[in-house]
């Protein structure tokens, strides 16, 4: 039984997979070793708790399976990675082992399985016009702030939706909100940030808006706690299909999901979606990472492959996440050493797997599309030591492409300003019966 259930559960081979059987078997082979390990029975009832989730989990992988070539289907033309990175990286096949949840570009599964409708071509068009923009920028020194990579994310996004009002959630000193202002002229923000960002202007630059509604200071407002629909009929907003609401605010997106769905609000971009075992809230890129995915065999034993292949690759990449920054007590890899973590870290509860799936279940429920921005260029191109490149989608501009990245003026900006990415994330939702 077990035997047929993992072999109906082989991944649809894309286009750009080429011989990843290894980390296949090695998969099949550590959720084999879960399953005889409950199958001998004892332990806890925790220990109970993650058999059972395993066995329902080997349930609903074999019928999920069936709807995974759809969301998989590459978003891009792909080409083929230029041998030349590959021998100073040497791990782009390691992609698979290090468990990037589901495929390499959709990494929650939507619905439908619709995704965006800019392409590749689009996102380089963009980068082009934006490049002299982001050189304006008022605020040159952004550090706690946005850099390049989603800079141009929340430009390109807002730019293509054209919403009639945008909501910011975290403005800090107001990149986001220049940003924001660059892509749509005139249209209202509201900003809803604990400290004004006028307050940064005796320290240095600061971007405060004039066509912006600030919930700022002492008229400081969660987003969870705002009447949304007094402020909609206020602006004159009927269709919320015309908003665009973007967080910044480092807040359990989870938890930001929630109240916006029941705001009804449709297009969300999140700027900090961070990896699993890294940052300082609970993100959609870890909750939709599910041990069960292609690719997504995330293990706690010290010696297995995944673990050596983490280790190696923190010495090339600073945020590179090791077995100890993954896995805590009891061998919890989801989430942070499985921890929901939220605002900034300052609040952190550890969650069962089980509830770490649920949360993906029900993320999926309301997910029309999931649209994760690239890195704008490989890191031999952009010199970034920060995020490791197995873990993300394919950059615009890949590596070797020199002569593209000259063009588009971004050998112009200091490398420090790509030293941000962590997988901006623009979703489109609704209910989950909708
Ligand atoms: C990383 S900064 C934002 C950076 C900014 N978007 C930019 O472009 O540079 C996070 C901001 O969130 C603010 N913040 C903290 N709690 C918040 C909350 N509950 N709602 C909104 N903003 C919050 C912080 O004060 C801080 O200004
Ligand atoms: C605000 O928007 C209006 C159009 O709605 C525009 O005429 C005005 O110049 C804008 N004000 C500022 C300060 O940008
Ligand atoms: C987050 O909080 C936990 C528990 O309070 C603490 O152990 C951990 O070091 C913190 N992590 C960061 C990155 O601040």
């Amino acid at each position: 039984m077990l035997e047929r259930v993992l072999s109906a559960r082989r991944s649809p081979r894309g286009p750009e997979e080429d011989g990843d059987d290894e980390s296949k078997t090695r998969k099949h082979a550590s959720l084999a070793a879960r399953a005889a390990k409950c199958a001998a029975g004892g332990g806890t009832a925790a220990f109970l708790t993650q058999c059972l989730a395993i066995s329902l989990l080997l349930l609903l992988g074999s019928l999920f399976y069936r709807f995974g070539s759809l969301a998989c289907e590459p978003q891009y033309e792909s080409r083929p990675r230029l041998a030349l990175f590959e021998d100073t990286d040497g791990q782009a096949s390691d992609f698979g082992s290090l468990g990037v949840p589901w495929c390499k570009h959709l990494l929650c599964r939507s619905k439908q399985g619709k995704t965006v409708e800019w392409t590749r071509k689009d996102l380089l068009r963009g980068l082009e016009e934006f490049v002299p923009i982001y050189e304006a920028r008022p605020i040159k020194n952004n550090k706690f702030g946005m850099g390049f990579d989603h800079s141009f994310g929340l430009w390109f996004t807002t730019r293509w939706l054209k919403p009639e009002l945008m909501i910011e959630s975290g403005a800090f000193k107001g990149h986001s909100t220049w940003v924001l202002r660059q892509a749509i002229p005139d249209t209202r923000i509201i900003s809803l940030t604990p400290r004004h960002p006028e307050k940064y202007l005796n320290k240095g630059p600061a971007y405060v808006d004039g066509n912006c509604t600030y919930f700022a200071g002492k008229d400081f407002i969660d987003f969870g706690s705002v009447d949304w629909r007094a402020i909609m009929q206020k602006h004159g907003v009927s269709d919320l299909s015309r908003v665009l609401v973007f967080f910044d605010d480092h807040q359990n997106e989870l938890k930001r999901l929630k109240q916006a769905l029941k705001a009804g609000f449709q297009h969300l971009v999140f700027e900090d979606n961070y990896d699993t075992g890294t940052g300082d809230h609970y993100s959609l890129r870890q909750i939709c990472d599910q041990f069960y995915i292609r690719g997504g065999g995330h293990s706690c034993f010290t010696d297995s492959d995944e673990a050596r292949i983490r280790m190696t690759r923190k010495k090339f990449w600073e945020k590179a996440v090791d077995m100890e920054e993954l896995c805590g007590e009891g061998e919890t890899w989801w989430g942070v050493r499985g921890e929901m973590r939220d605002d900034f870290n300052h609040s952190n509860k550890a969650i069962s797997y089980s509830e770490h799936f649920q949360n993906s279940r029900f993320v999926e429920s309301v997910l029309d599309v999931y649209w994760e921005l690239p890195p704008t260029a490989g890191p031999s191109l952009t010199h970034q030591t920060r995020y490791d490149p197995a873990r993300t989608p394919d950059p615009i501009v890949e590596d070797g492409r020199y002569d593209l990245f000259q063009r588009l003026g971004l050998s112009r900006l200091e490398t420090s300003v790509f030293n941000g990415y962590t997988q901006m994330v623009y979703l489109k939702i609704s209910g989950p019966n909708s």
